[in-house]
């Protein structure tokens, strides 16, 4: 983690003007800049630079942030991984925050680990450009598979020696520790206790992780000996820094232009990965043929929601396009698929066609993947009636899992036709499909309850033999989201779980929204600013806006609905008398990704909070808006409660109290409404 001050003092010194200008061609345009949006296909120049604000903005797509913000969109970068990127180019030394010396010792074990894999990379890399047999052997290999000089840097391919300890020998020379020769997979160790290479004699494909570390390598044998006994790849065991299932070949390559076509190509091998991008298509990544895991989809899903599925058109391909799937639509990705021409697969395609000619056909041919899959299963089936049972199931299933309510409906008006079945029955199977999934969900929920209360229960139980406890009640752990899904890229935010029922927000959910979102607007612009209020002796005293609407709301026991609200506001009260406090910078230079994301979001607004900007700018009315805008705030829950004492009044036993309650708060809505009308807003 980086301390609060080094990302102030990072970007503090990226100049916006400065870090934009090298992906963009600026114009001045008054106080600020202009240029075409690097984020979308921009005709006229949308994307508005303010180097006073420190952001940048495109009012076409909405994209943008601060520099850091900028980078990571730009980069494909985590939030640390851009600040780290701005900090290099400044020159401003990164000071991680403390940590135990466990993990420190963690940490510099994969520090090591990475360290030894990119020596390695680099030495394989260089026997085959450099080395007699590497020439001779790997690179007469490569190049009787096509590849260029280019794609070969690019991928830093390279080639083992035919030997059982030259790359050991060589680790030890340069001064590498053996025990992460072993720890990486590099080397294992025989019974015999003899230190041995793991790779020799083939040619060499460093898996980089996303963030362009080493993490494995996978080795080919050369063609000649593929036939016979020799396995035909080599691959890394699982380590400390590499999980098969959490990896995806060529990420690092891709990742920009994933993003950039909001599509990733899915294939089986390196070869496919590297001819591809050879031939232009920059967007694929492999997973060694075997299904996608959850990680490795939540890891492509940071880029894009489109996936083309991309097999070979024979038996193998087809029933490894039907495999897995349904995690992905669960994730929320849309699926295609495109099955190549028999006998090619994604390698010896692109060798003969250019991109255009590959995008092409893929754009003609690529399958919606419930289609796809209906059609296959129909074409199978034939007329047999249980066969065809048993189809519907399938694709009942396939679309069950679907997030998103609007697709799924419209899959199941399609394969209704297709499969010549009532749409309303497959309705009423998918539902069925769901609830078995919810009441799946809740028994999960159940146990886990109970587990936790159990928990709290004993815990108890060992502190009542220790010390006499009052007697309130057992605190019950709330459940936490499992597994929060953090790499070492940095955290990836939990995807809601498939069977979460989306409603849209209540009406007056999304007032209470609106309103914070107003509030909030005026809090990250104008926070630290004056703001008169009266003290408890009913004397005229000076706050800062952020003091003045925290205990306002604060005193009526109120606290805002959105939790990053909420947050945003609780946090700052805390630094608001820290020295040079300035509410802008301190939202959008937040640690919090979300927090500063949201802050440029709400400097960047377009609308107006006042609409007759003639009269008066918006900073002069904010001490008028901010104390209409609490009070509107303040009666929508009363509003709420009122409701919610309505309800009770229907209740013979809660009748009376109810009642009471609705007096009171109906008086004070009524003082409200008063104290509202009595402030006059220019509208
Ligand atoms: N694979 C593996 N181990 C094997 C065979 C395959 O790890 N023994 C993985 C590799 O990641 C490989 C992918 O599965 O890239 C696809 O296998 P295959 O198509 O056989 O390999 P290619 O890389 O396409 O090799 P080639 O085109 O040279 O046959
Ligand atoms: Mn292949």
């Amino acid at each position: 983690m980086l301390d609060q001050i080094t990302i102030d003092r990072i970007i503090d010194a990226a100049n916006i003007v400065d870090v934009v200008s090298e992906y963009v061609t600026l114009r001045r345009a008054g106080a600020n800049y202009k240029g075409l949006c690097p984020f979308h296909d921009d005709k006229t120049p949308s994307f508005h630079v303010s180097p006073a604000k420190g952001i940048c903005k495109c009012f076409a797509c909405g994209e943008g942030g601060n520099a850091v913000h900028f980078i990571m969109k730009m980069e494909q970068l985590t939030y640390v991984e851009a600040l780290k990127f701005l900090g290099k180019k400044y020159g401003i030394e990164i000071e991680e925050k403390e940590i135990t010396p466990e993990q420190r010792q963690q940490l510099n074990e994969r520090e090591a680990m990475f360290n030894i894999n990119e020596w390695a990379s680099q030495y394989y890399h260089k026997l085959l450009k450099e080395n007699p047999d590497g020439i001779a052997i790997g690179m007469a290999y490569f190049r009787s598979r096509g590849f260029r000089d280019d794609i070969i840097e690019k991928f830093r391919l390279g080639f083992s020696l035919d030997s059982f300890d030259a790359l050991s020998k060589a680790a030890a020379q340069a001064g590498y520790n053996t025990d992460y020769l072993l720890k990486t997979g590099l080397c294992y160790q025989k019974d015999n206790g003899q230190i041995t290479d793991r790779y020799r004699n083939r040619v060499m494909f460093p898996w980089f992780n996303v963030s362009g570390k080493v993490v494995a390598f996978g080795g080919r044998v050369l063609d000649s000996r593929t036939k016979g006994v020799s396995q035909k790849y080599i691959n890394s065991p699982e380590t400390d820094i590499y999980s098969k299932g959490r990896e995806l070949y060529g990420i690092y390559q891709a990742k920009k232009q994933i993003a950039k076509d909001d599509r990733v190509y899915m294939v089986e091998g390196y070869t496919d990965v590297i001819s591809m991008h050879q031939c232009g298509i920059e967007n694929v990544v492999a997973n060694s043929g075997t299904a996608l895991t959850e990680p490795q989809i939540r890891l492509l899903h940071r880029y894009t929601n489109n996936i083309t599925l991309l097999y070979d058109g024979d038996e193998a391909g087809i029933h490894a396009a039907l495999r897995g799937t349904d995690m992905l639509l669960a994730e929320g990705m849309n699926v295609k698929i495109l099955l190549l021409p028999d006998g090619d697969d994604p390698d010896s395609f692109a060798r003969k066609h250019n991109a255009t000619e590959f995008r092409e056909y893929v754009e003609q041919h690529q399958t919606d993947f419930i289609i796809f899959k209906t059609n296959l299963l129909l074409k199978d089936a034939g007329r047999d009636p249980l066969k065809r049972a048993q189809l519907t199931q399938s694709i009942v299933y396939s679309i069950s899992v679907i997030p998103d309510e609007i697709l799924r409906s419209a899959y199941v008006h399609e394969c209704a036709e297709l499969l010549h079945q009532d749409e309303a029955l497959l309705l009423r199977e998918i539902t069925k499909n769901k609830q078995a999934a919810l009441e799946q969900l809740h028994k999960q929920q159940t146990i886990e309850q109970e587990r936790q209360q159990r928990l709290a229960q004993n815990a108890e139980k060992a502190e009542e033999n220790t010390e006499v406890k009052d007697t309130s009640e057992s605190p019950i752990t709330p459940i936490s989201p499992s597994d929060p899904e953090v790499t070492q890229q940095g955290s990836i935010p939990p995807i809601s779980p498939v069977v979460t029922q989306q409603s849209p927000p209540s009406p007056t959910a999304s007032r209470y929204h609106g309103l914070e979102r107003m509030i909030m607007t005026l809090v990250v612009r104008y926070g630290e600013q004056p703001i008169n209020a009266e003290d408890a002796d009913g004397n005229t005293i000076s706050i800062p806006l952020i003091r003045y609407v925290y205990d306002d709301l604060t005193a009526d026991g109120i606290s805002l609905q959105t939790p990053l609200y909420r947050q945003m506001l609780s946090d700052s009260v805390a630094h608001i008398d820290d020295a040079q406090f300035t509410a802008s910078r301190y939202f959008m230079n937040n640690a919090d990704i979300a927090v500063s994301q949201e802050a440029v979001n709400l400097m960047t607004e377009r609308y107006q909070l006042s609409k007759n900007q003639k009269m008066a700018s918006e900073q002069e009315l904010m001490p008028e808006y901010i104390a209409h805008l609490l009070l509107d705030y303040k009666f929508l829950v009363i509003d709420e409660e009122l409701k919610a004492c309505q309800a009770q009044m229907n209740d013979p036993l809660l009748c009376t109290d109810a009642m009471k309650q609705y007096i009171e708060l109906s008086q004070i809505q009524r003082e409200l409404a008063k104290r509202l009308g009595d402030r006059i807003l220019i509208k």
